[in-house]
């Protein structure tokens, strides 16, 4: 499929250069063109602007740094009918406070018509250029947040296109919650502290099943 993305930054050349590998049709689009023509060169996409870039897209990933994003969807122009997969953080070190709380659903009111899902926010853009980013033999999980289906399908496709797995996050009403995780998580990593190993597996996430709940 044709993807733009917006930015030229880690994100953009950790995604982009997996997707261009997959197959897809990648358009890298930034404010600074000499940026973009720099990063679509080196991994041998196109180039252009962030207004061609959103023409170009069938799906588009945003990938520029939260102060800019309100400024990049007013400069792009009409997303209508277009997969706009939302990678932002409005966090930082050290108080990794959240900033925009509902940061994607004021994404998806910016871009009336787009089809919004929060994705690939909740790891390092390191783990996003592994191939695959598998850890213990296992891929990883990717949460998704969005509203529509057929949106949530398509990145459900990008994300196995990495080797990863899509895991289902819910609608977007959610994404605030996959950035507080996130936020939370890089400030246990930050810590020297792994946060996989507070989740139990699956199997034992809620409990065995109680003599008294199986009685019906
Ligand atoms: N890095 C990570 O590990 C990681 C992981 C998960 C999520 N994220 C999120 O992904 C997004 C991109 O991160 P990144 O690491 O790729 O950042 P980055 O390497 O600093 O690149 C940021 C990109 O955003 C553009 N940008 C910044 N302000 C802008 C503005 N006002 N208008 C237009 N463009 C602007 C920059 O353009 P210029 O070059 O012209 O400044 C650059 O292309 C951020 O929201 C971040 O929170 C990052």
């Amino acid at each position: 499929m044709r993807i733009g993305v917006f930015g030229a930054g880690n994100m953009a050349d950790a995604l982009a250069t997996q997707w261009a590998r997959a197959g897809h049709e990648v358009m890298i689009g930034a404010r600074v063109p000499a940026r973009a023509e720099a990063l679509a060169s080196r991994i041998g996409v196109r180039a252009g602007t962030l207004r061609e870039a959103a023409r170009f897209g069938e799906a588009v990933l945003l990938a520029v740094m939260y102060p800019g994003v309100h400024d990049v969807l007013a400069e792009v122009g009409p997303l209508e009918g277009r997969v706009l997969i939302d990678c932002t953080n409005t966090f930082a070190n050290p108080d990794f406070a959240v900033k925009s709380p509902n940061g994607a659903k004021g994404i998806a009111a910016a871009v009336p018509g787009a089809h919004v899902v929060k994705a690939f926010n909740l790891c390092h853009e390191s783990v996003w250029r592994r191939t695959p980013p598998e850890f213990d033999g296992r891929p990883l999980g990717v949460p998704l947040c969005g509203d529509d289906r057929g949106a949530l399908k398509v990145v459900e496709g990008l994300v196995r296109d990495l080797g990863c797995e899509p895991l289902r996050g819910g609608g977007l009403d959610r994404a605030g919650q996959l950035e507080a995780t996130a936020a939370f998580v890089v400030g246990l990593y930050v810590a020297g502290d792994d946060p996989a190993t507070m989740l139990p597996p699956l199997e034992f996430a809620i409990g065995e099943p109680r003599p008294a709940d199986s009685a019906g």
